[in-house]
């Protein structure tokens, strides 16, 4: 399968400029999605069941092998994503406000590193719309846990960025598996100045405490919520990170987002935005290990960065993960990745 789609279906799609590729993939998606009979066929074929779901923060994985933020950003495909062999599917970012994004062309492929560069800027449909959407779909059964993320709105200035989560938390609140709090995106300005400490302490703070509330007053428990960080932060900033997560009993992390750094074999290619694929798996390596050692393995660890194939998605567990996620890979392998991954990864120690 991973053959037919590199031979005969990339080589078509990639004749495309990659959001238009993305957005005629994006409507199959859509389609296949809205046959929840045909859905459950595919599953049937892509899900293994000859082994234990995995635990993780409190949910039940059929395997570890997520589809990371980015792809479904308004959450119309992720049944089909899990058909196709997904353990768990992360949508969003999802802002308050729906927005456009930046101008295109945003999306830049670099076939020979196996990576892509983009500066979309949270283009999504907002919160709003998105709760509806998963309302519709909600009488149906879902295959795998369900993740969604989200960011501050765009005109939302920096000091009111607590509001702007806590609003898209409470309107998303009834589909979220687990929720991932995007404080990293390299495409929003000053995004990023949230993974500072003291705007962070406040973020994460509020965030708990109405995820603890809601969870009181409905007697349920509270939903699971990690925070996604940049790859490029320094060893002493992630420390401060660290410290905070623990205060708040954040439930992991997500190691990591786009990188705005240039590895040398990236050199003459100056697009701006967020860096993803092969490039970037060496540095998430390394945060991925810096804090599982930090942290002696007692937080779980969403790994994501540069998952190609069984080496690197092996090596990403090595370093520390619970979980992974990929996203660029699958542009240059196709969707079956995640089903060959989870399959060889059944038997990995
Ligand atoms: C086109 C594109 C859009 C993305 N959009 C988001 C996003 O909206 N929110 C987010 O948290 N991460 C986003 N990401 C980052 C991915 O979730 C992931 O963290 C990163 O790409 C590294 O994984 P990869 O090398 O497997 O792609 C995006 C990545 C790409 C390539």
């Amino acid at each position: 399968m991973g053959l037919f789609y590199e031979k005969l279906v990339k080589p078509i799609l990639f004749t495309q400029e990659p959001e238009v590729a993305h957005e005629v993939v994006c409507t199959i998606l859509r389609w296949l999605s809205n046959a929840p009979l045909f859905c459950s066929l595919l599953a049937h074929y892509n899900q293994f069941s000859d082994h234990q779901d995995v635990e993780v923060f409190g949910l039940k994985f059929p395997n570890i092998v997520g589809l990371a933020a980015g792809m479904d950003k308004n959450a119309q495909f992720w049944p089909v994503m899990g058909a196709l062999g997904f353990g768990f599917v992360e949508v969003g970012t999802v802002t308050y406000q729906r927005q456009e994004g930046n101008l295109r062309p945003r999306v830049f492929r670099y076939p020979e590193q196996k990576a892509l560069v983009n500066r979309l800027g949270f283009n999504n449909e907002g919160a709003e719309i998105i709760a509806k959407r998963l309302e519709a779909n909600s009488h149906q059964k879902r295959i795998t846990p369900l993740g969604i993320n989200i960011g501050k709105s765009k005109i939302t200035p920096l000091k009111n960025a607590t509001k702007d989560y806590l609003a898209s938390f409470h309107l998303l609140a009834d589909y979220a598996d687990y929720f991932a709090i995007n404080v990293s995106s390299p495409n929003t300005p000053g995004l990023r100045t949230l993974q500072e400490p003291d705007m962070l302490s406040v973020l994460l703070s509020t965030l708990r405490e109405a995820n603890l509330t809601r969870a009181k007053t409905r007697n349920i428990p509270p939903i699971p919520m990690l925070i996604k960080i940049a790859p490029d932060l320094s060893f002493s900033q992630i420390d401060s990170i660290l410290e905070i997560v623990c205060e708040f009993k954040i439930d992991g992390i997500i190691a990591a987002n786009t990188s705005i750094e240039r590895p040398e074999i990236m050199t003459g290619i100056n697009e701006a935005g967020g860096l993803s694929g092969e490039p970037i798996h060496k540095r998430s390596l390394e945060v991925i290990s810096y804090i599982h050692r930090s942290t002696e393995g007692n937080l779980p660890i969403i790994g994501v960065g540069g998952i190609t194939d069984i080496r690197t998605a092996e090596e990403t567990i090595t370093a520390g993960a619970s979980l992974i996620q990929l996203y660029t890979g699958m542009i240059y392998k196709g969707p079956f990745l995640a089903k060959t991954i989870a399959k060889s990864l059944s038997s990995f120690p």
